[in-house]
């Protein structure tokens, strides 16, 4: 698909600087044989006002007659005239390879950007699509193995509709994240930014998760000071959630996690820290990319397992807030984010 593109786009390329060129060898071959006129008229012009009016002079051999019309030699003339149309056809010609050439390595050039975004795109649906058919089979799976059983109980069908609604809560929290993702993916998302505190977004973000946290009796504690910026409230909270949410979930029940933040060159910095699994340092450089899980998150929380959007949604947010987010971490000794946000001035 993109190969005929190229295609395409190289032949508009060509198209347009060849109608170009060709258009201004007509006026160069134009100007030039106007002058080759003006130029003969004025040499018959001298020829005429020397001779007094006579197209007759006489030297040494005797009486010599000037042609009737042109001083200058209409055979020349002629071959000049040839020689002008062959050089501009050459030129065009030289044109015409180093144009197509050009043009080939500039098409290639301005759709790779596209063609690299349409592969992620297509990446991306497949996985989500992926992601979507695993709780649909499920469902559907178990809804038609218990249709087929004549003898279900009803502790059985309340067992089967629990594990439905479960499968139902997973698909909305992708459908949630899916669209998300999408809607963070637009930059006029940055007009709605207004001056607000640090603390704001992070207290929200630990109020959301307090439920979480509780049941695995993990204590946060924060101590952000009162740092203005400038962002959007309900943004920032949905990224300080994905980035808390992981430390509950990847920390052993009974442990902390801290939040603490500073200024430093005109950032706001932020660092989550818990006391969890630890990601392992092959893992590190992929756990902001969509759908990415590391594998010891997959053994380590079986079942309630996300789908690998939370940091992906989470770095996108702090981008269009022209932030950073990092992470360090050891295996088995806990994860640190730092996220820095562009002081409000
Ligand atoms: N605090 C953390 N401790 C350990 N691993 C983490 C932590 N945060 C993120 N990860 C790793 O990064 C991966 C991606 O995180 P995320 O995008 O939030 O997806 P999800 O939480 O849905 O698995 C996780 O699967 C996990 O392996
Ligand atoms: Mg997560």
């Amino acid at each position: 698909m993109f190969k005929s593109a190229r295609l395409k786009l190289t032949a508009w390329y060509l198209l347009i600087i060849m109608s170009i060129s060709l258009v201004f060898s007509a006026i160069i071959y134009q100007t030039i044989d106007r002058e080759i006129d003006r130029f003969a008229r004025i040499q018959r012009f001298r020829i005429e006002r020397r001779l007094g009016g006579n197209l007759f002079f006489s030297d040494e051999s005797g009486l010599q007659i000037l042609p009737p019309q042109s001083p200058l030699d209409p055979q020349l003339i002629g071959e000049t005239r040839a020689r002008i149309i062959l050089n501009l056809g050459l030129i065009n010609g030289v044109i015409l390879v180093l144009a197509g050439a050009s043009g080939y390595l500039l098409a290639g050039r301005t759709l790779k950007p596209i063609q690299l975004m349409v592969e992620d795109q297509n990446r991306f649906v497949g996985d989500a699509s992926h992601e979507l058919r695993t709780p649909l089979s499920s469902l559907k799976t178990s809804f038609e193995v218990s249709l087929r059983d004549k003898h279900i109980s009803p502790t059985d069908i309340k067992t089967l509709l629990l594990d439905g609604l479960e499968d139902i809560s997973k698909l909305q929290s992708l459908s949630d994240s899916l669209l998300k993702l999408s809607r963070y993916q637009e930059t006029s998302k940055l007009n709605s930014r207004i001056r607000l505190s640090l603390h704001q977004p992070v207290t929200q973000a630990i109020k959301r998760l307090k439920n979480s946290a509780a049941a695995k009796n993990i204590k946060v504690s924060t101590d952000t000071a009162k740092i203005r910026i400038l962002g959007n409230c309900s943004s920032l909270t949905d990224a300080f959630a994905a980035i808390i949410d992981n430390a509950i979930k990847y920390s052993p029940p009974g442990s902390a996690i801290t939040i603490n933040s500073a200024t430093r060159a005109g950032f706001a910095v932020t660092t989550i820290t818990d006391q969890g699994i630890g990601i392992d340092p092959k893992d590190l450089p992929h756990i902001f990319k969509r759908f990415y899980r590391a594998d010891t998150s997959r053994s380590s929380l079986g079942n309630s397992v996300g789908y690998g959007l939370g940091l992906a949604i989470a770095k996108k947010i702090i981008e269009q807030h022209s932030g950073t987010v990092s992470v360090k971490s050891k295996v088995g000794k806990g994860t640190k984010f730092i996220v820095s946000l562009p002081l409000y001035s």
